[in-house]
């Protein structure tokens, strides 16, 4: 080995320039290794090569930098790309051109940091003769293989501190705050932060809940005296009939029509039947960006070291992984295969429920 080639794909996630520095690093203060770029995830290998060459100098003070210095791409699927041809969208499949396009960055391995969209396509790579390590990424937490990912301790972090500042001001008003994460699949951010940041209700994709339940919940806590209420939804909980929860009218609600996201529903229906004034706060991609934790920083810079090991040793098809407190080499194949998902029965869920937090259902 004399060159390696790194991209990062899919959606930003703090700790991704944690990885980009261990990988330089210990490819070229152990190994005399050359390092090189990929631009915009594999759109870089798609138009181009668009490389930019990684050395010690580029990587100094980006550990505590948010997103990814190598950019990412929304699009860049070459197995299913979009091409504008006479006026319409075509998919095809241009990943031929992702080979001959590593082939002349001159690199003899690619590092591919991404979720399990990504690591599929890695995956396929690989088959075709790209030598390719993975390195698994997702705030959301939900892929299998490793027992977590960068990124996803950050996020708990911003929800967490986001949850304590709502607190304060559902107090003072006497509101219920309704405050939506991200997990599109999978609840950790909310079930996680939820139980850290002392929700009363927390809402998952893995266990359906009846609004009626959430509003009754309410209900009895302000029986008993509780004059707030903080509920946290995960952006794919799905309530029992459906995702139209309920529409507030005009009047009843200040003269402004409210709809949205479940987040927004949950809300509405609390304000509806229970008449308590309540707010919702979409947390969005405030949850992505800025500057990890130190775990994050740590996992990063640890996934990134460990697959420059891999590469020297040719475990070419396979990604890294935290298995215990150990970085392992892992079958990429247990990270696209299933999702990571909350087991409703776990004890998790089960310490939430213990602390008297309603969770779904
Ligand atoms: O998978 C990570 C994630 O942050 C999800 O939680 C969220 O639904 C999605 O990405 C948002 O993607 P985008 O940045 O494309 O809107």
């Amino acid at each position: 080995i004399k060159s390696i080639a790194i991209l990062t794909g899919g959606g930003d996630c703090p700790g991704l320039n944690a990885v980009i520095r261990g990988v330089v690093r210990a490819a070229i203060l152990k190994r005399g290794w050359q390092v090189v770029g990929i631009l915009n995830g594999f759109d870089g290998l798609i138009d181009g090569p668009q490389t930019v060459p990684l050395d010690l100098a580029s990587v100094r003070g980006i550990l505590q930098r948010g997103g990814t210095i190598l950019g990412t791409s929304n699009r860049g699927n070459p197995f299913r790309y979009p091409v504008q041809q006479k006026g319409t969208t075509e998919l095809l499949d241009v990943s031929q051109r992702v080979v001959d396009n590593f082939r002349k960055t001159g690199a003899d391995a690619l590092v591919v940091v991404g979720g399990d969209g990504t690591l599929k396509i890695a995956r396929r790579l690989n088959d075709m003769g790209v030598p390719v390590v993975g390195v698994p990424k997702t705030i959301d937490n939900d892929l299998c293989g490793t027992d977590v990912t960068f990124g996803y301790n950050t996020a708990v972090g911003i929800v967490t501190e986001a949850l304590d500042r709502l607190h304060t001001t559902a107090e003072s008003h006497h509101r219920a705050i309704v405050v939506e994460v991200m997990g599109r699949d999978a609840g950790w951010i909310a079930l996680e932060s939820g139980i850290a940041g002392s929700a009363d209700v927390i809402l998952l994709p893995e266990i359906p809940f009846h609004i009626d339940h959430v509003c009754d919940h309410i209900g009895k806590r302000r029986e008993n005296g509780r004059r707030f209420h903080i509920v946290v939804v995960a952006e794919g909980a799905v309530p029992i009939g459906g995702h139209k929860v309920v529409q507030i009218s005009a009047d009843q609600n200040c003269g402004m029509e409210r709809l949205g996201g479940i987040g927004q529903q949950v809300a509405n229906a609390i304000q509806a039947r229970q008449g308590i004034e309540t707010r919702t706060v979409v947390l969005g991609h405030l949850q992505r960006g800025g500057t990890p934790s130190s775990f994050d920083r740590i996992l990063g810079s640890r996934f990134g070291v460990k697959a420059v090991e891999l590469i020297e040793k040719g475990y070419f098809g396979m990604m890294v992984a935290l298995s215990g407190r150990e970085v392992v080499v892992a079958e990429i194949d247990m990270a696209v295969e299933s999702l990571n998902l909350v087991n409703p029965q776990g004890s998790l869920v089960h310490t939430a429920e213990a602390l008297g937090i309603m969770v779904g259902r």
